[in-house]
């Protein structure tokens, strides 16, 4: 049979060798610090019920129909009190219901990119954002990003190159180094890019997931007018990503083109999901439930944080997350984090290798590593597994 003509399709983000590893550390009794889920402990899982049955008596009809691509009025204004919470006075004319802050991403790119134009990204970062944007085959620029923050520099020189349109960018929780940019980073960061014709994603995903310091929560780049401004949002990380629910913040010139791709794309997102979401926030119940995931996240990361300084080698560096759901590690320059990989599963562990998480240039020595599903007692010893690995790895990359 001839192969069938895959038009445009991207590039795959493992290699085989690793995806084959992933997938069955995912099946098996390795522990598995790749691929940061939620913690099902945390599913306000009674609430939800409770919401789901309130809204299947009370508003069948209504539940089970089609509504508009924008969606549900009532959630849409749920979310409009939410973001004035973060900080940005929004209505909800600026607001867009999507399945995901994921198919956020691909809105946008639909809307924004054409073969060949130049966008900021950070690299490393949440890699199926790459992929939504590289189905668009941009032309990336790099933003180097750290625990420390983003390379200003390298922003200040892309944007005067070559004039982007578009900056995709984790200011709090970074996937995956887990940093949050400072009020003086943000304002430097914002200075930069006043002037230009650059429209910065903000993604938002992990806003409610900080570990250290709630102050950042209520003002990621914001208060900044929505022209300069698409803000993602996300319900998967403190409520469920089963339900696929999440957002996007624009003007309402942007939200109507946005509305028209989602249309052709799957119509709406579930009117059941939405207007359970919308009854589970006029309980009011969110603010516990994030006050109940913060705590429970915090405790996963410092036991990470004491695992890794306790059993890495130290020639390993590793960022310190203050939000979100993973670390990010560096090892010496000579070793191959996809080979490691096999290794480490034949030991009973695994994790993320690092290379996919860049845009350009891809680097061979980084991993990530997600705490945020496994208890303590399987941290403690899958970083204990992992160290004897590495420990050895690194003791022969310098024969
Ligand atoms: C940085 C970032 N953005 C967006 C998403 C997508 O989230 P959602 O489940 O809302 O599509 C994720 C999920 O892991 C993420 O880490």
């Amino acid at each position: 049979m001839p192969r069938p003509a895959f038009k445009n399709w991207i590039t795959h983000v493992q290699t085989a060798r690793t995806e084959q590893l992933l997938k069955y550390a995912a099946q098996s009794e390795v522990i598995s610090f790749a691929g940061g889920l939620p913690a099902e402990e945390l599913f306000p899982a009674a609430e939800l019920e409770e919401a789901f049955q309130t809204v299947i008596t009370e508003q069948a009809a209504e539940a089970l129909q089609y509504t508009w691509a924008e969606g549900c009025e009532r959630l849409r204004e749920h979310i409009v009190a939410q973001m004035k919470e973060r900080g940005l006075n929004v209505t909800a004319q600026n607001i867009i219901v999507t399945s995901g802050a994921q198919q956020g991403l691909d809105l946008l790119a639909k809307l924004f990119l054409s073969r060949g134009d130049p966008m900021l990204i950070e690299s490393p970062t949440y890699v199926p954002a790459i992929q939504a944007f590289e189905m668009h085959a941009p032309q990336f620029l790099p933003v180097a990003r750290d625990s420390k923050g983003i390379d200003i520099d390298a922003l200040r020189r892309g944007l005067l190159q070559r004039d982007p349109r578009l900056f995709y960018l984790i200011p709090a929780g970074h996937n995956p180094t887990g940093s949050v940019l400072t009020r003086e980073q943000q304002r430097e960061l914002l200075a930069a890019t006043s002037g230009t014709h650059v429209q910065i994603i903000e993604d938002a995903a992990y806003a409610d997931i900080q570990l250290d310091d709630n102050s950042a929560r209520s003002n990621p780049l914001l208060p900044v007018e929505l022209s300069r401004i698409l803000y993602l949002g996300s319900f998967s990380k403190v409520l469920s990503p089963g339900l696929r629910v999440g957002w996007i913040a624009a003007s309402p010139e942007v939200i109507r083109q946005l509305a028209l791709i989602k249309q052709a794309s799957d119509l709406q997102t579930s009117t059941l999901n939405q207007l359970v979401l919308a009854r589970y926030f006029d309980s009011n119940a969110l603010k516990d439930q994030i006050a109940r995931c913060v705590p429970f996240y915090r405790q996963r990361r410092d036991v990470m944080l004491e695992s890794l300084a306790a059993e890495f080698p130290s020639e390993a560096r590793w960022t310190k997350p203050a939000a979100g759901f993973s670390v990010w590690v560096e090892l010496p320059q000579n070793c191959d984090t996809e080979d490691l990989l096999t290794q480490a599963v034949g030991r009973g562990v695994a994790f993320e290798p690092g290379r996919p998480f860049f845009v350009t240039q891809k680097p061979r020595n980084y991993l990530r590593l997600s705490y945020s599903n496994l208890p303590p007692e399987h941290i403690r010893s899958g970083v204990r597994r992992l160290g004897e690995v590495l420990k050895r790895a690194v003791s022969q990359s310098k024969v």
